[in-house]
């Protein structure tokens, strides 16, 4: 009988931690020293857990520590979970669900109600609790049909940064402009640690720009890496890729893409993690010159603590509503909640409503509608009134949306 046993790792087992999870997502089995110490700047004692099967390392996970912003503007401690992988010779045994267990307790015991990831494959983690929170966009705007409106928002400055410059400027500007909208999440020194590495080393494929405003204030930033079919100018397709454009308003976001669709050379830019509802389309005098390749899914939330998130967002105007919730994995969850316009509380009353806690985690930032998981039968309804109420309650302004890979 096989024994899995997951424990916190020593620093000194974090480098065979990482040439696993690295091999199991199919990337060359050893990093280079470079890419490895960005990566390890992530990682926090403690977090980055491993399991041992019959005492050999065989699979791992690990969390950072953030914050996510939630509807009416709170922003609470949330985990992000990343770094997921377990031996391919050592699959489909519960190594995954043990260290799925683990973390979960860990992230309890640390006081953070909401865990958060982005999902390899979108099967695997609905049975733990997650649920799939946002979506975001890739867009594709060809250079041919690139002029904006001339109403579309003008800004002020843009000016490129070196991956040194971009370094100290972006922690300060990302975290100074990156809320208003639930979602958005802290990026940490490390974060940005390992993610500017490829600004700063390999050549530096990574371009960044800064945008700042009228009066001179910084306000927003992109992030691209340029990529030509051809060596040849004449025939080769420039791609602008661009892999992160955070504005502090509509105006520093046009600005930005407008120096990127005014790159010369470029026969078109492509923009991953888009919000689905960013207004480009609308600036361009052509809107058939924006084309989305596909919708993705984006942040999966995991309501760690139910009755604690739950109390600590907002909720529109309506009347009250019972939810069941059922939480197999972690059942101190499990139980109905009262939720209203003036907060959420656990309550002993019959349910109008019941869901799993992966279906709460969908509709905990605002992405899909109750009656939308009704109709797909992912609720149980025992009161049909409480299925309007239940839209008015959980939706929100503005559409989520987490821009933010890790
Ligand atoms: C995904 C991965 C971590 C799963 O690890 P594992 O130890 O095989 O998972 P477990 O044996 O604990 O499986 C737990 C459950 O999840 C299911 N499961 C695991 N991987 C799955 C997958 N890729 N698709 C669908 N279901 C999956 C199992 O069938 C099992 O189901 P059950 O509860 O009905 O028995 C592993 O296959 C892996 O490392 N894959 C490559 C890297 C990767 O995708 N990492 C995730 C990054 S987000």
């Amino acid at each position: 009988m096989t024994d899995v046993h997951v424990r916190p790792l020593a620093e000194s087992e974090y480098r065979p931690s990482f040439d696993l999870f690295v091999t199991a997502l199919h990337e060359p089995q050893r990093v280079g020293d470079d890419r490895w110490r960005r990566s390890v700047a992530r990682y926090e004692p403690g977090r980055v857990l491993g399991a041992f099967l019959d005492g050999e390392l065989a699979g791992t996970a690990l969390s950072l520590p953030s914050t996510l912003e939630v509807p009416g503007g709170a922003v609470l401690p949330a985990a992000a979970v990343t770094g997921v992988a377990v031996r391919a010779d050592r699959t489909r045994r519960g190594l995954l669900r043990e260290l799925m267990r683990a973390q979960l307790a860990d992230l309890r015991e640390r006081g953070e109600p909401l865990a958060m990831l982005h999902a390899s494959e979108t099967r695997i983690y609905p049975r733990f609790g997650y649920g799939l929170g946002t979506r975001s966009q890739r867009a594709r705007v060809a250079r041919t049909h690139a002029e904006l409106r001339p109403d579309a928002p003008v800004g002020g400055q843009v000016r490129l940064v070196d991956g040194i410059a971009a370094e100290k400027l972006l922690p300060e500007l990302y975290a100074r402009i990156g809320t208003g909208r639930p979602g958005l999440m802290a990026r940490s020194d490390g974060w940005w640690t390992t993610r500017l590495g490829a600004a700063v080393e390999n050549g530096g494929t990574l371009r960044v720009a800064v945008h700042s405003d009228e009066s001179g204030t910084d306000d927003g930033f992109a992030l691209w890496e340029p990529s030509k079919a051809d060596h040849q100018f004449g025939d080769g397709a420039v791609q602008i890729q661009v892999s992160d454009l955070h504005g502090a308003d509509d105006t520093a976001v046009a600005s930005l893409w407008r120096f990127l669709l005014g790159l010369d050379l470029a026969t078109s830019v492509i923009a991953v993690d888009r919000p689905l509802d960013e207004p480009m389309p609308w600036w361009l005098a052509d809107r058939r010159g924006y084309g989305v390749d596909r919708v993705d899914d984006d942040l999966w939330v995991r309501l760690v603590d139910v009755p604690a998130a739950l109390a600590a967002r907002s909720y529109g105007a309506a009347a009250a509503v019972v939810v069941e919730v059922r939480d197999a994995f972690l059942p101190q969850n499990s139980g109905a909640y009262r939720i209203g316009p003036g907060g959420a509380e656990p309550v002993a009353d019959a349910p109008q409503l019941s869901l799993d806690v992966d279906v709460l985690g969908s509709l905990y930032l605002g992405d899909v509608a109750p009656s939308t998981l009704v109709a797909a039968n992912r609720i149980d309804v025992h009161d049909p009134a409480a299925v309007p109420a239940a839209d008015a309650l959980f939706a929100t302004p503005r559409l989520p949306w987490c821009g933010t890979g890790f």
